[in-house]
């Protein structure tokens, strides 16, 4: 049945499992790659399969903005568009228009603010930005919210209460069917009493999907894992969990072995852009002169399979100093390789009943040295 979620195995509060969607299932905990434009940058969805990625996230302000959802259902839809054709999520542009900007003005109604790539003034609301999802036409679509500064205590309840008149509004208008499921997202910073009033109001609108919002956007990492901590006993078992925008290794380990099932992050192609790639012994500057006659592929373990393993860290290392083209897309490659793979070893470790040995040695290798 379209978007059942079935748990298969549970180590602690850590949850293995699978998530049916109209265009396949996405096995849990699982990390989403982002294509906020319709394009996981310079990744070919062909390669983003290769990679095993089972869940693309792409976003409703970029592609409202240009090239418009109405070009992009008279292409056939997202999934045709861009060629992938396996599960999509759409965020619902609450967060990027309150991060990519200048806001007019925002009210109970919506949100009026200035494109960032004309400058035109546009408008969003719970229910356009429902339509806009529904002619995109993802599989799990996103509650129009408001992501707050989660340590403010005044603003962050200002937006939980109007996430909450958000949410049933973007319910009423999206009486979800089997094609396309509604998630919602729980606000409230980093405060106890008012994650509980959000999770508990989110919930009871019955909907297919539970996202935690407000998160890794300038609070602790301690703060973030707490927060996790008091809020994730709150939502159902029976659904998917969602930690929106998370990507760090170290922190996937931490909210996986707390109970969270999805995760999306644009850290391993933003990262490729900047010259950097994850390693089992840490993140290193590919740019660096140690790389500079390193015959050895990126990521040292045999096991570890990318396209990007095929080439040395010298040549690596040139290409990103010449700002080659190709250096962009085999660190991108190598990066979301990487998550994939450490989620799916968190995911086979829990099946095993071993999460918490996995991500000792994990976290003891990946934070205690440098290569
Ligand atoms: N991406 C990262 N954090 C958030 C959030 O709080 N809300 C939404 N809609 N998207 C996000």
């Amino acid at each position: 049945m379209a978007f059942e979620f079935e748990l298969i195995a549970t180590d602690g509060r850590a949850r293995a499992g699978i998530l049916h969607t109209p265009h396949g299932d996405i096995p849990t905990p699982c990390f989403a790659p982002v294509g906020t434009q319709a394009t996981v940058k310079a990744v070919p969805p062909r390669d983003l399969t290769e990679l095993n990625a089972s869940l693309v996230l792409a976003n409703t302000y970029h592609l409202h903005l240009r090239p418009g959802e109405d070009l992009v259902q008279q292409m056939g839809g997202l999934h045709e568009f861009m060629q992938w054709n396996g599960p999509i999520l759409t965020d619902s542009g609450g967060f990027q228009v309150f991060s990519l900007t200048q806001i007019n003005k925002i009210d109970d109604e919506g949100v009026t603010f200035r494109s960032h790539i004309d400058g035109s003034q546009r408008r969003l609301t719970p229910e356009s930005s429902m339509a806009i999802q529904q002619a995109l036409g993802a599989d799990i679509i996103m509650a129009f919210d408001q992501c707050p500064p989660p340590k403010d205590r005044e603003t962050v309840e200002k937006a939980v209460a109007r996430t909450h008149n958000w949410a049933a509004r973007c319910r009423e208008a999206h009486p979800y069917d089997d094609k396309q499921a509604l998630f919602g997202i729980v606000q409230g910073g980093i405060f106890q009493d008012l994650r509980a009033q959000s999770a508990e109001f989110i919930q009871s609108l019955d909907l297919k999907g539970y996202a935690i919002g407000g998160l890794a956007v300038g609070e602790s990492k301690a703060e973030q894992y707490e927060t996790l901590d008091f809020t994730l006993p709150l939502m159902p078992n029976n659904r998917p969990r969602y930690l929106m925008g998370v990507g760090d290794p170290d922190d996937l380990c931490e909210a996986i072995t707390r109970g969270i099932d999805i995760f999306d992050c644009v850290i391993p192609t933003r990262l490729a852009r900047h010259g950097a790639a994850f390693t089992f012994d840490g993140r290193i500057n590919m740019k660096n002169a140690r790389f500079k006659d390193d015959p050895n592929p990126l990521i040292l373990d045999e096991a570890f399979k990318s396209y990007s393993q095929n080439f040395s860290r010298a040549y690596l290392r040139h290409l990103m100093i010449a700002k080659e083209l190709l250096g962009y897309y085999l660190l991108s490659l190598n990066n979301i390789a990487f998550l994939i793979t450490h989620v799916q070893n968190m995911r086979q470790a829990i099946i095993e009943g071993r999460l918490a040995e996995y991500t000792q040695t994990f976290l003891q290798r990946y934070l205690g040295r440098s290569q």
